[in-house]
């Protein structure tokens, strides 16, 4: 299994997709991807919300199970939902603690800002690895005013940098940068030792994440900085219209789906 201190050895970029359920763990897995991160994205990916912000702590330990048990090798990763950590340092800790005890998770990563430095350092005390993520953290949406790049200002590029370092320093062993100006994700892997995984970050970091659903051609409003790298709604809806089909022609189930035994023949 994918340790934390192996990602900070790893020569080759760290590779990370989200993931909600075991089969697409599996698959995740089985194509050698680093670390699996149960994103509170599941609010809008999985569960159909509009944002992340109705996701509980229970969705992401049941997501988190499932992937745990449809995974061997990656790092499984539990994203803390909103309020879930924070609002109380006994709570933070067991809502954390549930995804490694119950769910079966290797870490947690919480949208980080200055209030998250203290609750990193007590989580890693403890021994809950902390990911840290920092630039547009989408908890934040009803501040932000939407999903906008941060960091673009000398002053806000700034403060970025400095939690990065309070974040490492508080025991973070990854940082997660999400769509932020290049050369300041950039400035953010040089000033670390612990590795940055970029989304919407350029290709300076030390990884890359994407949410599955926009990687695989699911999802209908992926943003600008994601690449489609399949098309799994056509090919979705081309075997859903083929099933649909051969149902409707009488082709489907044929013999070799059906079975008849025999002494049966004369019920009723
Ligand atoms: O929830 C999520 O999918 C995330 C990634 C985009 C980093 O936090
Ligand atoms: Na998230």
């Amino acid at each position: 299994m994918t340790t934390t201190r192996e990602l900070r050895q790893q020569a080759e970029p760290i590779t990370m997709l989200t993931a909600y359920d075991a089969h697409t763990a599996s698959v995740i897995d089985d194509c050698g991807i680093d670390i699996l991160l149960v994103g509170d994205s599941m609010g809008t990916e999985a569960l159909g919300y509009d944002s992340t912000l109705p996701v509980t702590v229970d969705d992401v330990e049941r997501h988190t199970a499932a992937v745990a048990r449809g995974s061997d090798d990656a790092l499984v990763v539990a994203d803390m939902p909103f309020l879930s950590v924070g609002v109380d340092e006994a709570e933070t800790v067991r809502n954390a603690g549930r995804m490694l005890k119950e769910a079966g998770a290797d870490a947690v990563k919480l949208e980080s800002g200055p209030h998250t430095v203290e609750m990193t350092e007590r989580l890693t005390q403890l021994g809950i690895p902390v990911m840290a993520h920092l630039g547009l953290t989408p908890q934040h949406v009803n501040q932000l005013g939407g999903y906008t790049r941060q960091g673009t200002t000398e002053a806000a590029a700034e403060e970025i940098l400095s939690l990065a370092r309070a974040h490492e320093d508080a025991g973070a062993f990854a940082l997660v940068v999400e769509h932020v100006p290049a050369n300041v994700a950039a400035q953010v892997t040089d000033a670390l030792d612990i590795p940055t995984i970029g989304i919407g970050a350029g290709g300076d970091c030390d990884g890359q994440v994407l949410v599955i659903s926009d990687v695989l051609g699911l999802s209908e409003n992926a943003p600008p900085f994601a690449e489609q790298f399949g098309d799994l709604r056509a090919a979705m809806a081309d075997a859903i219209e083929d099933y649909k089909a051969a149902v409707e022609a009488g082709s489907f189930p044929a013999d070799e789906h059906s079975h008849i035994e025999d002494g049966l023949d004369d019920l009723g």
